[in-house]
């Protein structure tokens, strides 16, 4: 008997549950055609429980997420609740206790329409970002000093630990070869200003880069990656960088390739528990009209079909995203996309 694949669900906040219920109907219809099992569970972690129960994530949660094979999840962030609560007591705390330590942000462009950049075509923008997921500034280091008075001191500091750097600049050279095809990978850092931490880091990359002599190493300070990305983003094949570089480097992202409606992302732990989502927000303002675009979901659903080894299943989803983007959709947009979210989930079921 074939395996049965047990994905955890985790809708979230706002328009998350609408995006990741037409990424359920996408899973479905890929198990019956490519013939694999999966089982589903659901639970209901974000704001509208915390504001029920005052809990964040229960105690088990972590205990129970450790026993699947991945998580599908949508968007964590509620108008309701005091910004950082929810980020950081699910999304971030997901991330670290099941140390997914790399967060892989594919950059890819499907349609030239809707790219703002003039010019550039799905050839010249295909690239990926690995984030560095479990360390950097997001390791909430830090500390208030004379709090309240006219002396006060903040300090936030970034850790980084030479075996976190390692594997996460590992990765990316791992998966620059897998890819096969500019084979370049590109620490993007700030070796100029941030003087301990990327010292470390273009040490270890450099040293990692030997033992791949088939894959090119080059660097570039974190303003000029953005100044690239925008004005040769075809340079780029494998961007590797820490955790708030990448946080901020893939909105841009997100942006060249056509915006949140089409951004997908995966929370890697590549020895045990994977998340994925589409990287946008829980867009409060378009939840419940079945405007959102739901295809960063659908994406998001592909990566984690990749990961759980159901590759033909992943390409041909990916393909249906690509011909609906290509030959039905009039925008990528929230409420502009000619057609509702559910119809949009409709369309690359019937491309499939
Ligand atoms: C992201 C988000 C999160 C992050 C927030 C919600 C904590 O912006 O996934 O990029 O900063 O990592
Ligand atoms: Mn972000």
């Amino acid at each position: 008997m074939s395996k049965v694949h047990k994905i955890a669900v985790i809708g979230g906040d706002g328009t998350g549950p609408e995006v990741i219920n037409e990424g359920l109907k996408v899973l479905e219809a890929a198990a019956s055609k490519y013939n694999f099992k999966y089982q589903t569970n659901a639970y209901d972690f974000g704001g509208e429980r915390y504001l029920k129960t005052g809990e964040v994530l229960p105690e088990s949660a972590v205990r129970e997420l450790r026993e699947f094979d991945a998580i599908y999840l949508g968007a964590i962030g509620h108008p309701g609740v005091k910004p950082g609560i929810l980020e950081k007591g699910i999304l971030l705390t997901l991330r670290f206790a099941l140390d997914q330590y790399i967060n892989l942000r594919p950059v890819k462009l499907y349609d030239s329409r809707f790219c703002p950049l003039k010019d550039k075509t799905p050839e010249d923008i295909d690239f990926v970002v690995v984030r560095e997921n479990s360390e950097g500034l997001y390791k909430g280091l830090g500390e208030f000093k004379n709090k309240g008075t006219k002396d006060e001191v903040a300090l936030q500091i970034s850790y980084n630990t030479r075996k976190g750097v390692e594997r996460c600049i590992r990765y990316a050279f791992e998966y620059s070869r897998k890819r096969n095809r500019k084979k370049t990978v590109t620490l993007c850092g700030k070796t100029n200003v941030l003087t301990y931490a990327f010292d470390l880091w273009e040490r270890v990359f450099y040293k990692v880069a030997k033992e791949y002599s088939d894959v090119k190493a080059g660097y570039a300070h974190v303003d000029a990656t953005c100044m690239w990305m925008v004005k040769n983003p075809e340079w780029f094949d494998v961007i590797v960088t820490d955790n708030m570089f990448g946080d901020i480097i893939t909105d841009l992202g997100a942006m060249i390739q056509g915006g949140m409606g089409i951004a997908a992302g995966g929370n890697i732990n590549p020895e045990g528990v994977s998340m994925f989502e589409p990287i946008g927000g829980s867009a409060p303002k378009y939840t419940g009209k079945n405007v959102i675009n739901p295809l960063a979901a659908i994406s998001a659903l592909a990566m984690l079909l990749n990961q759980l080894g159901e590759e033909e299943a992943a390409v041909a989803i990916d393909n249906s995203v690509v011909k609906v983007v290509r030959e039905k959709l009039i925008s990528l947009a929230a409420g502009k996309m000619g057609y509702s979210t559910t119809e949009v989930g409709d369309l690359v079921v019937k491309n499939l």
